[in-house]
This record gives structure tokens, sequence and C-alpha cells, in this order.
């Protein structure tokens, strides 16, 4: 049906005239009765409204708008104004017509409008291709950003021990003991599939703040100073800092930047409460970076450093336990414990584990 919103019955009788044959015409002479035909089943598919209908053409069609979200409208009036076009133009009809038209125009119009998809069909299709863009430049940024941050850790790495592989190792060996974690059933409800999902990334970036630590230092061969030791410790608040900038233009809502925070900020705690920075204790220390501690613990001593030779295998595993409840979360050690060989094989073969990240 097409909905005429006009006074002069002249009008009414052209669109009449003009619509024959494609919908019927139904014309109105009031706001309230233009409303209720617009609610009325079936709504009209096109509304025709003098833009100075009843003293509020454009705030019929707002009403129209909301009434029939499908329905078409066109404005149509004499001499508009151009604030009138203006209006016309930055609401969310159609189009405009001029008085006086003839029929064909207004049949051609007609013809034109019926073929077109439901208005909120065509508003709905812009709104979801808007979705799609956004959701595409989301996770560009959200590639480029991992990517600016794997070389920010490779880089940081790549200071400290010759290869740099102790930084696709961490990230390979905490992904998979945060799976047997939650295979086990241990820490289950935290391991989460966001948790999973960035695990990773945040147990690679672990010390990307070592960038800020002198290589004098870095590098030095042997047993470093107490002021030395205390400037090595800032690489947990620097490397933060670090991120929180970055944490703090999206809010802190991303959960991959959260947990990577959580790991660069508190890999140094202990258990027993007498790690670095901030002194945490038990299951106070991020579960992230109680996973990243036995982790880096355990690849720093089945590697060749300047200040330390490689351990072998079950020498590490003893120190490992050891230090169960006292640097290292116990549940976390003890999962780790039952599963080494895993990492042993893993270790091995880095290159194909970390091939599959490609
Ligand atoms: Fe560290
Ligand atoms: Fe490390």
């Amino acid at each position: 049906m097409l909905l005429v919103a006009e006074s002069d019955r002249e009008v009414c009788n052209v669109v009449e005239q003009a619509a024959a044959g494609l919908l019927p015409v139904e014309c109105v002479h009031d706001a309230e009765a233009a409303c209720k035909k617009a609610a009325a089943n079936p709504q009209p598919q096109i509304a025709l409204i003098d833009i100075r209908f009843r003293g509020g053409g454009l705030t019929l069609a707002n009403e129209i708008f909301v009434l029939s979200p499908d329905t078409h409208i066109l404005l149509f009036g004499a001499n508009p104004t151009v604030e009138e076009l203006e209006q016309a133009v930055n609401s969310q009809v159609a189009g405009f017509m001029r008085l006086p038209f003839g029929s064909e125009s207004i049949r051609a119009r007609i013809s034109h409008l019926l073929q077109s998809p439901p208005r909120s069909r065509g508003l709905g299709g812009m709104i979801s291709n808007l979705h799609t863009e956004v959701r595409t430049r989301s996770e560009m940024l959200v590639r480029a950003r991992r990517a600016g941050l794997m070389a920010l850790a490779r880089l940081a790495e790549y200071r400290d021990t010759e290869t740099g592989m102790h930084v696709e190792r961490v990230a390979a060996f905490s992904e998979q003991l945060s799976l047997l974690l939650e295979r086990q059933s241990v820490y289950a409800d935290q391991i989460t599939k966001p948790f999973l999902q960035s695990i990773r990334l945040a147990a690679a970036v672990h010390d990307i703040g070592k960038v800020a630590i002198p290589d004098s230092i870095l590098h030095k061969p042997a047993r470093l100073t107490p002021e030395e030791f205390e400037l090595v410790k800032t690489h947990t608040i620097k490397g933060w800092e670090v991120i929180e900038a970055g944490r703090k233009a999206d809010r802190g809502t991303d959960y991959e930047m959260t947990l990577a925070a959580q790991v660069i900020r508190s890999h140094h705690e202990k258990f027993d409460g007498s790690g670095y920075p901030d002194g945490l204790k038990g299951e106070a220390i991020p579960l992230a970076a109680r996973i990243v501690a036995v982790i880096d613990a355990y690849d720093a001593m089945r590697s060749t450093r300047v200040y330390n030779p490689e351990r072998a295998r079950d020498d590490t595993a003893g120190e490992i336990r050891r230090c169960m409840g006292s640097h290292f979360d116990p549940k976390i050690a003890d999962v780790f414990l039952r599963h080494i060989d895993v990492f042993e094989m893993m270790g091995r073969n880095i290159d194909r584990v970390t091939a599959r990240w490609k």
C-alpha cells in the first residue's frame, strides 16, 4: 500500500493515477490517521509525505520510521527552502520530489522503490557490512600488535641468549602446560578458552622489559652486584609499563593484553612471597605468571647461558621438585613434572612446534 499524507486532494489524485496497477493508494489528511495506517497490517511499502504537512512533515516521517521501519519514505513540496532540503537530505528519507509532479515521474519513483529492498533491510545490510569491516580491521590490528610484541620479545631475547629461541619455547611450553592443567582439572575454572588463546603471546613477552637493561649487566659473565641485580629486577616493571600504556589506549578491555601485563609484571614472584617486584604470595600471584615461572626456570636450566651451563633433565626436575611450594606453585609444578618428557620432546622439535603458528 502507498500512503499519501497530503491535505491537497489534487495531489492525491495524481498519485492515485500514477500508482494504478502498481499498488493501492490511501490518502490521509492528518498525522494521527497517517500513524494509524503506518502501524496497521499490512504496513505501507511507500509513504509520500508533504514536507509542510500539518506543520511537520519531517516529524511525521520520523514517527513512521519508528512505527514501520520497512517503509520507504518520499518527501515532497512546492518551492522548498534550502533549510527544508537540508533537513530532508539529513533525514533517512529515500528522496525529495518538487511539486508539481507529473504522474510519469512519480510512477517511475514508485516502481524503483518497489524493487528496492525494504528500508530496514537496506540499512541492516549497511550496518552488517560495517560490522564486518570493523571486525576485519580489529583482527588486522590484533595481528599487527602481536607481530610487534613478538618482535620486541625476540629483540629482548637476542640480547640475552644466542638464538632467541627461549621466547618460542617459553610460549609453546606455557601453552602446553595450561592445556595439561585444564585436562587434569587443576585451576580448570580459570583456564578458559580466552586464557588458552592468549597464554602463548603473554608468555612470549615475559621478558620484554629486558630491552631497558644495559648489555654490560645482561652479558656479565660474573655474579651481579646487589645494585646490578636491583637494576635487572626492574625489567618486570619496565616491560609492564610498556604494555600498560597500550592497555590504557583500549581502556584495559583486551584480555590478551591483560594476561600479558600480568605475566610480565609477576613472572618473578615466588609462591612463598619472597619474589619480586610486589612480593605476592600463593594464589595472589596471577595464574598465568605462576605457569610461566615454572616454564621459564625449566627452560633456563635446560639451556646454556652466560652465567650457567646447561643442566641435565633429572637435575632440572630435581631442582623444580625442591622448589615446589617455595618458588613454584606446587600444583602446577606437579603437573609439569609428571609430563616433563612432553616438554623435553617439544624442546628438541621446537622448530616444528612453532612452524604450526605461522
Ligand atoms: Fe624475567
Ligand atoms: Fe625468560
